[in-house]
């Protein structure tokens, strides 16, 4: 139980909700027998007289809340900067919290910040499950989850198009002359990570070299991407394409094929997924699917404080194009310049 509600309150002491706000405000009259029955609900259920104080008071505070799951990630703090400057120009301060995609870890930030007044959350992470959800939309908390969402209309989402941010990579490989493409997966407990697997698969499952082997599991860190390709080229020594599922991955699958002394993108071309500055500073550079990643913080700020602002009741779900940005890790000669 994330946050008990005003409501949980009143029902478990068996009176009215209006009856629980007096109580706390101490404002009008309350016989002894239902203060004491109001009081022990409150200590049972651990209620937050903060989040009343917020509620019944219509009180804003003009500060919300972003979950990040890994800010060592560049992709995290370039999304961070979208939801912060869209904040601030709205007069909204931001608390940056780091999960490290720990739901324990996760939810001690809610405890905390429930104390804090916030106005809103940004999700951009993926611990919480949909029970923890509807308790902070029970409390009329606004939140927008952001990045890894499932698609559904239970609240308001903004996220890129994976699974089509896959394929466009794998037509790219394809295009350049690649004849046995492999895929280095992200953590599948990801939403985000799953849709480029299943792009890729619907991609490649019908080409006569396709083999699950083909694909191999990362974390998507850099250390993950090396150990992929040392998993894989033992495999299948004859890849000669790999769609990373995310950019820092593709920048240690492309170390690790330098150690194995594999030109790229001659002998293997690499695509990554993401888009962060990282993949302009290798050599060479590093062809991925860029996800509008500072938008996507940005319109997640906005979708927020519309809602905190009530401007907009419903849950919207943004899904932005992604684009495919061609460099050296998959100049072949080979594709036709667009
Ligand atoms: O690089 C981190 C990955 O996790 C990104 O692809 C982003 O979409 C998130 O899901």
């Amino acid at each position: 139980m994330l946050l008990a509600t005003i409501r949980d309150v009143a029902k478990l002491a068996g009176v009215s909700v209006a009856t629980v706000s007096r109580v706390l405000n101490k404002n009008g009259y309350v016989n002894k027998e239902t203060e004491q029955k109001v009081i022990t609900a409150i200590q049972q259920l651990q209620y937050e007289p903060n989040a009343v104080a917020r509620g019944l008071a219509g009180k804003r505070t003009g500060t919300i809340a972003l979950i990040l799951p890994d800010i060592s990630n560049p992709f995290f703090p370039e999304m961070a900067r979208g939801v912060e400057d869209v904040a601030h120009q709205l007069g909204y301060t931001v608390i940056l919290c780091n999960s490290d995609d720990h739901g324990v870890k996760e939810r001690s930030y809610i405890e905390v910040l429930k104390k804090k007044y916030i106005d809103g959350i940004i999700f951009a992470s993926n611990t919480l499950d949909e029970t923890d959800v509807e308790e902070m939309q029970k409390n009329d908390l606004p939140l927008v989850i952001l990045d890894r969402a499932p698609i559904q209309d239970t609240f308001s989402v903004v996220r890129s198009k994976n699974y089509e941010g896959a394929q466009l990579a794998v037509k790219h490989l394809l295009e350049v002359g690649c004849k046995r493409i492999a895929h280095i997966y992200g953590p599948q407990e990801f939403l985000t990570a799953k849709e480029r697997m299943t792009g890729y698969e619907d991609a490649v499952r019908h080409l006569p070299w396709y083999s699950p082997s083909l694909m191999v599991p990362g974390n998507f860190r850099i250390d993950g991407g090396m150990k992929a390709i040392e998993q894989l080229l033992s495999r299948h020594p004859d890849v000669d394409g790999i769609f990373a599922g995310n950019d820092l991955m593709a920048v240690g699958a492309l170390k690790a094929l330098y150690r194995l002394g594999k030109k790229v993108p001659e002998e293997v071309a690499i695509c990554g997924f993401d888009g962060i500055a990282l993949t302009e500073i290798t050599e060479p550079e590093i062809t991925t699917v860029a996800q509008p990643i500072y938008e996507m913080g940005s319109l997640a700020a906005k979708v927020l404080i519309e809602k905190i602002t009530a401007t907009v009741k419903a849950n919207p779900i943004h899904e932005l194009e992604v684009s495919l940005i061609r460099r050296g890790s998959t100049k072949r000669g080979r594709e036709t310049d667009e």
